[in-house]
């Protein structure tokens, strides 16, 4: 048996609290918004929001129930439902994905670093647009500074690892998720009060159908599962610690909704802050680190104090917004690590930490010094995140779904989701029927649509 010392969530507020705290992260605040705006706006964000719904929501399910059922790392899991089949790959696939994904995921997480030592240092007051545009470009380009940023997110997350889940996130994310959700709540309104700001609006309600092509739904697709934490077992091992009396089709929408709210408000703090200070919406994984100190700038451009405790407040609680997706991502891997190769978790964690430092500064460096090293017309960076987000996730997602709707025994099924005939699920039914048609269906379309195969 797998040695579970690893953390219990004790209260139902845990559970949907370290399940949203993995959800929501840079995915939502940083990744959303550039997606969107490279996307054409609000087209996308009709796909984006089917593909949560249609995709995202049961497969969510279909990783909570693999998890709880098995009561093991992601791997194990596939071993303990379906012994002695290559089901195993689908977990050891997602372990790679994990790891590729925090790699280059940390990299963004050091640059919130500097940006909050930017904010305490009041670094921000008094630049203009092009300014920010300037000293990001430096910044991210440098050879040195982002990768001391990177390499301390990643001991953050690997002291959190080694001492233990529960005690501290837990306890803080209680006090800081609202927090942040209040501070979004005020940027939305300050943003979209700038002048010229109903650009950016209409940018984000009214679809433009014309653009939208093959590669406009793989994005879409992949950005709902990289902001759902899903297709590579990260909700599948949190689940694992689940109690026996959590509600798992209610605790997905709780989820899902927390993380689609938080993305969508993400879009009404940035784009019309863009439109309105000029900046282009597909100015790509920069876009909200020049946008956004021209919000605190010119929002408060009365009250330099309140441009002040905002911005230092923002960037923190980003950072932790990161921390909690960067934990749940480094739990995965070293889970996997310690329960099947059985290093103690300090040695499994210094490995995952350290092979992702390693990766980590190979993606960094892309940004600027290596800019010209490419592959498939890629650097590091973004072709870690084209196969991560745009090809494993959705592969992943794929056979779970497969998993889930024609493999797995239907009486695990539904002990799982009624928690053993106690709940009523109403839609039971219908989630059942996503996983074994319409998921596989719409995946696959979407995969060789986008090969050109139905041009
Ligand atoms: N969902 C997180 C975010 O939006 C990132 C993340 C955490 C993730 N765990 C994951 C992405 C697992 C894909 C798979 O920032």
């Amino acid at each position: 048996m797998a040695k579970n010392d690893r953390a219990n969530f004790g209260s139902k507020i845990g559970v949907i609290l370290a399940s949203a705290g993995s959800a929501v992260g840079l995915g939502n605040i940083w990744r959303f918004p550039y997606e969107t705006g490279n996307n054409g706006g609000a087209a996308f964000i009709l796909i984006y929001l089917g593909c949560i719904l249609l995709l995202g929501l049961p497969i969510m399910i279909s990783e909570f129930l693999i998890g709880r059922h098995s009561r093991a790392n992601t791997a194990r899991a596939y071993q303990v439902l379906a012994p002695g089949t290559p089901w195993r790959w689908v977990g050891r696939m997602g372990v790679l994905a994990g790891f590729l994904i925090l790699s280059y995921y940390s990299v963004v997480a050091g640059w919130t670093l500097e940006y909050v030592v930017e904010a305490v240092t009041n670094k921000f007051s008094g630049k203009s647009a092009p300014e920010f545009i300037e000293s990001f470009q430096k910044f991210s380009g440098n050879p040195f500074r982002p990768i001391f940023w990177l390499i301390l997110f990643l001991l953050g997350t690997h002291y959190i690892i080694v001492k233990g889940v529960e005690k501290g996130i837990e306890k803080y994310s209680k006090i800081m998720m609202p927090t942040l959700f209040v501070i979004i709540i005020i940027l939305v309104a300050c943003s979209v009060s700038l002048p010229g700001s109903e650009k950016g609006i209409e940018f984000l309600l009214k679809p433009d159908f014309s653009k939208v092509d093959s590669q406009v739904f793989l994005s879409a697709m992949g950005q709902a599962f990289f902001s759902l934490s899903l297709g590579m077992g990260c909700l599948c091992t949190y689940a694992s610690y689940f109690g026996k009396d959590t509600n798992l089709t209610k605790t997905a929408f709780s989820v899902g909704l927390i993380d689609t709210f938080i993305a969508i408000l993400a879009g009404f703090i940035i784009f019309p802050a863009a439109f309105s200070v000029g900046i282009q919406p597909d100015a790509g994984p920069s876009l909200i680190f020049i946008t956004l100190p021209n919000v605190f700038q010119q929002a408060f451009s009365g009250a330099p104090i309140l441009a002040y405790v905002f911005s230092v407040m923002f960037y923190v609680l980003l950072a932790v917004a990161a921390l909690t997706s960067t934990i749940s991502m480094h739990e995965v891997a070293t889970a996997y690590l310690h329960e099947e190769f059985g290093f103690t978790r300090g040695k499994a964690a210094r490995i995952v930490t350290g092979g992702c430092m390693f990766l980590g500064i190979f993606c960094s460096l892309s940004m600027g010094p290596t800019k010209d090293i490419t592959l498939f017309g890629m650097g590091a960076f973004d072709l870690f995140d084209f196969v991560t987000a745009k090809i494993m996730l959705p592969l992943g997602g794929l056979l779970i779904s497969v998993f889930t709707g024609w493999y797995l025994d239907k009486k695990i099924i539904w002990s799982e989701i009624t928690n053993n005939g106690t709940l009523r699920v109403p839609i039971y039914k219908l989630i059942i029927f996503i996983l074994k048609y319409i998921a596989p269906v719409a995946i696959s379309v979407i995969f060789i649509n986008e090969l050109g195969f139905l041009k």
